[in-house]
């Protein structure tokens, strides 16, 4: 029997020695049955899952388990079960280990484990606890010395709810681990118990824990025998206590990516064992070489994104002498590369991106494994000479030039080659690369006519990124089995000319980028078998092709914008995008039972007939609906259902009549709602007036653009519902960043009539709100409400029929960019409060009965004659007409700041760091045309999607 133990024991056996202790002796004491009948009823439980967590293959617990509950058996002692241990003694349970045991089931606090009040150490770690809430009855095992309740960080935590603060009656504790939890929270007064009561705390294990209410003063007390401090991404705040980094045993500190710590760091008096600091994006002074200086037995550091004291010469890495991980992006060193001071360390991870770098890159260093170093101005070419371990090489963003090394393609162990966005030009030769996972060449001038059996070695290569080579192709003719793991192929703005027939064979394919290259004609067939599993996203866009549209792939991302394809548009994608076509067929009434449809983007194609009435049942999905630029008419479908997600309605330019449905007001989602040019009539929304409350039951609340140009509207504008349009009032405070519309979802795009300009924004930004109700017949006054939307940024309201005084509220509006209600009937004095918005770029005050003197001062000195044509009794600058001297100026012809047989153009304007601007400009029919102003320009790139403030009064020569 004792020897059945032994086999069934060492077979099982942990590589955790601490768990070993367990001794087979035949004097062992027998475990107390109680502690079986509290172990079992605990481990039954939970429920036994086919997985196991992602941190369950790695480090210290690269160990997989089997189900426990073989093991653990009634009649066996349970003494001998796997991962009990018991004191040798007293046969007292004193150590339970169910970490990686794929338990899955909330912990109740009536749980008999609680009974096991002997417990020295116990480890809970990655297993799917259900989000139940710590227990207070842990505070109740007052032995323990090693406490592991970390979590599982990859799709939902084990625990959450607050840290109990029984946790402080635990005073033996040694090591407390209670990471990646990130929905658990630990609030300054548990800690600062914690902290007082667990003096012989070694190990302190936080991180991802919301430590957002935690004063960062509580953290001043942390025992002096602490080893290890980890608490990063805890959204800690505040100033980092200076003491931490003398405690005497410290050896590693790790309290990176708390974004809003600061602090700084001793110049003098080091924790001496330090060996490992981590305190990346946080914002700690630092002053690198003093820092290094101090801290020369160092084994890893990271500082990326610190707030750099200067800028520094890499001087100072060479002591560093047993430096392995070296994190110094974003450091402000600049300077010649230190391959020399680093050559005889051993390192194997470097990053020295976004710094200002220059010179060569690495010779020989025989460690070295990973080197990032993106956003340098390492102007140079590459050297022939790359270490031959190197598994990421990571090159993006910087000013490398002439070809590709041979050496670069024959590093045997490379797993991932950035070296886009450089000015690499050439041909691309045969990669050597076995293991390589991950290519990107894009953003550089290779030219040539790649044979696609260079790649034929590239067996694991699974993301593949040529796109922005203007002067690339690739030829493909029969080749079969090449790429065949691949994942991702970027071959955008390239010189292709034909859909690569590699693809035929690859299974795995789920993005697939062929936009804007040179392939022409129809799309083959077969084009519909790839990645018939997988592919997910699929674009062609801004290419030639004709013909029909093969009924592609469900589930599909689908982007064949900007072709000349027509025919039967197809109903299996989730998201269409086939704007600038030639479709003209009806929309076919399948569309609407497509119930994981989430945008259908339509425009500027030749569609005619009604709207499918059912469009507007999506409720599940749609929030996109874009059919901007047809020939639709009758009337919009009335059948928008409550609930609905639509966060995007475009019917701009169709020739729709009638009035709005009501069913409209169930779009409580709507961000854009765009309707000019059609021939819609009615008051403006006659409906609004009959709900009864409009505080509570406001429609639109995040609404930001709203477009009924020219229609046939009438009637009061809608006073009061400007009160509500929340988002409109609201100055975003995204921290200063930008957010769009649509970020994951679409790129919405939307014509406005900015400045006077059409224009077409690609995206939305969320600052970017407009009102556009020109060209209609509304009347009555502009009523004094308008003043309360804050983040306005354009504002027409000419060609209507408004009378009475502009209201002085208007000058409220701040951020105000264009402001027209020509050809009115206002009267009265322009308000003097204009004159306060000093955003305001374009005025168009024409044809209105405005008298007085007209204000000056701001922006006010910039306007022109323009602006007040056909106001006879304006006075005062810019015109000749003096205030007290009427001169008598016949006013000239009034200018519209409309045009409907505006022109299509586009433009691609290519930033420095070769970014892709994709900004549509729709020209006002003169030479050249305004720079934007502080308009904004939005283009995306590889490395997300920024903003562009165009300097104001930059003109911008028309293409
Ligand atoms: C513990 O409590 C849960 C829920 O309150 C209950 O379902 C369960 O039966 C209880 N278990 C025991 C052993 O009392
Ligand atoms: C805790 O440890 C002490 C000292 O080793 C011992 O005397 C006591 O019995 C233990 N308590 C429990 C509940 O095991
Ligand atoms: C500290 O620990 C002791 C027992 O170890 C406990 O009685 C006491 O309540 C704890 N103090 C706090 C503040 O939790
Ligand atoms: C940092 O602080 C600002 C201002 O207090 C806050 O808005 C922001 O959310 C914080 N950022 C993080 C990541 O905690």
């Amino acid at each position: 029997m004792v020897l059945f133990f032994l086999i069934f024991f060492l077979f099982l056996s942990l590589p955790n020695s601490s768990l070993s202790s367990f001794s087979f002796n035949s004097s062992k004491p027998l475990c107390h049955s109680h502690q079986s009948f509290a172990l079992l009823p605990f481990i039954n439980s939970f429920s036994v899952v086919e997985y196991s967590d992602p941190n369950c293959d790695v480090g210290e617990y690269s160990y997989y388990y089997y189900p426990l509950k073989n093991s653990w058996k009634m009649g066996i002692d349970c003494c001998g079960w796997n991962r009990v241990t018991c004191d040798t003694m007293i046969g007292h349970v004193i150590a339970v280990d169910l970490s990686c045991s794929q338990l899955q089931g909330p912990i109740h606090p009536n749980t008999t484990m609680f009974s096991l009040r002997h417990l020295q150490r116990l480890n809970l770690a990655y297993n799917y606890f259900n989000h139940s809430t710590i227990s207070s009855k842990f505070g109740g095992f007052a032995n323990l010395t090693h406490l592991n309740l970390s979590g599982y960080s990859v799709s939902s935590s084990s625990f959450t709810g607050n840290v109990p603060s029984e946790i402080s009656h635990l005073s033996k504790l040694v090591s407390l681990d209670l990471s990646g939890n990130y929905d658990m929270r630990i609030k300054t007064p548990s800690l600062k118990r914690l902290i007082q009561n667990l003096t012989h705390l070694t190990e302190l294990v936080l991180y991802e824990i919301d430590m957002s209410f935690v004063s960062t003063n509580c953290l001043t007390n942390l025992s002096s025998s602490l080893t290890s401090l980890r608490l990063t991404f805890c959204q800690l705040k505040g100033k980092f206590p200076d003491n931490i980094f003398h405690l005497p045993n410290l050896q590693i500190l790790r309290v990176g990516y708390n974004y809003n710590l600061t602090g700084s760091l001793p110049n003098y008096n080091w924790s001496t064992p330090l060996k490992c600091l981590f305190l990346s994006e946080t914002g700690f002074l630092i002053n690198l070489p003093n820092l290094i200086n101090n801290l020369k037995s160092l084994k890893q550091l990271t500082v990326s994104g610190c707030n750099f004291i200067g800028s520094s010469y890499p001087t100072f890495l060479s002591n560093l002498t047993q430096i392995t991980y070296l994190g110094l992006s974003y450091g402000n060193i600049g300077g010649q590369c230190p391959w020399s001071l680093l050559n005889n360390t051993r390192l194997t991870y470097l990053d020295l991106s976004y710094n200002n770098f220059i010179g060569q890159l690495p010779k020989v260093m025989t460690n070295l494994t990973q080197i990032f170093s993106s956003n340098n101005s390492s102007n140079s070419q590459l050297v022939n000479k790359i270490s031959s371990n190197v598994e990421y090489l990571i090159l993006s963003g910087n000013l490398l030039n002439g070809t590709i090394p041979s050496c670069v393609y024959t590093i045997p162990s490379l797993l991932y080659l950035y070296l886009d966005h450089n000015q690499f030009t050439g041909h691309i030769g045969e990669f050597q690369h076995n293991s390589l996972v991950y290519l990107s060449v894009s953003f550089n001038n290779f030219s040539g006519n790649v044979e696609s059996k260079i790649f034929s070695k590239l067996k694991s290569l699974q993301s593949l990124d040529m796109s922005n080579n203007p002067h690339l192709s690739l030829h493909s003719a029969s080749a079969t089995n090449i790429l065949s793991k691949i994942h991702s192929l970027q071959l955008s703005s390239s010189n292709i000319t034909e859909i690569p027939q590699f693809l035929r064979t690859a299974e795995y394919i789920g993005y697939l980028d062929l936009s804007n290259t040179h392939i022409k004609g129809n799309i083959p067939s077969w084009v519909m078998e790839v990645g018939k599993d997988s592919l997910y996203y699929f674009s062609v866009s801004r290419n030639n092709l004709t013909g029909h549209i093969p009924s592609l792939i469900c589930n599909l991302n689908l982007d064949l914008r900007s072709n000349n394809l027509n025919g039967t548009i197809p109903t299996t994608f989730a998201k269409g995008y086939l704007s600038r076509n030639n479709l003209s067929e009806r929309i076919p009434s399948l569309i609407c039972n497509i119930t994981s449809l989430n945008i259908l983007d339509l425009s500027h194609n030749h569609l005619s007939n009604m709207v499918p009435l059912s469009l507007g049942n999506f409720s599940d999905s749609l929030t996109v609906l874009d059919l901007r630029s047809n020939k639709f008419n009758g009337t919009i479908p009335a059948t928008f259902t409550k609930g609905n997600y639509l966060r995007s309605l475009n019917l701009n330019d169709n020739q729709l009549v009638g009035s709005l449905p009501r069913s409209l007001i169930n779009c409580r989602r709507l961000e854009v709602l765009d309707l000019g040019n059609n021939k819609i009539s009615g008051t403006f929304p006659h409906w609004l007036e009959t709900i009864a409350n409009p505080k509570t039951k406001f429609t639109f609340p995040n609404l930001r653009i709203i477009d009924l140009s020219h229609n046939d509207f009438h009637g009061l504008l809608p006073t009061k519902y400007f009160n509500h349009f929340k988002a409109m009032m609201s100055m975003n405070a995204n921290n200063g960043k930008l957010k769009y519309m649509g970020e994951s979802y679409y790129h919405d795009s939307v014509m406005v009539t900015m400045k006077g300009f059409y224009i077409e924004l690609v995206k939305i930004p969320n600052l970017f709100t407009t009102i556009d109700f020109s060209n209609n017949s509304f009347k009555g006054e502009i009523p004094k409400s308008i003043g309360t939307l804050k983040s306005l940024k354009g504002l027409n309201f000419s060609h209507n029929n408004l009378i009475d005084h502009m209201p002085p509220s208007l000058g409220n509006l701040r951020n105000l960019e264009w402001l027209d209600i020509s050809s009115n009937m206002l009267t009265g004095e322009i308000p003097r409060q204009l004159a306060d918005i000093t955003s305001l770029e374009v005025l168009n005050l024409s044809e209105n009965c405005l008298v007085g003197m007209i204000p000056q001062g701001n922006q006010f000195n910039t306007f022109e004659n323009v602006s007040y044509l056909g106001n006879l009794g304006l006075c005062g600058f810019p015109l000749t007409r003096t205030c007290d001297n009427v001169d008598g100026q016949q006013p000239s012809p009034s200018l519209s700041f409309h045009d409907d047989n505006f022109k299509f153009q586009e433009d691609d304007l290519k930033f420095k760091n070769g970014f892709n601007w994709k900004v549509v400009l729709l020209g006002y029919g003169c030479g050249f045309m305004f720079g934007l102003g502080l308009g904004y320009l939005v283009f995306s790139s590889e490395k997300g999607t920024r903003l562009v403030n165009i300097v104001y009064g930059e003109r911008h020569n028309k293409v």
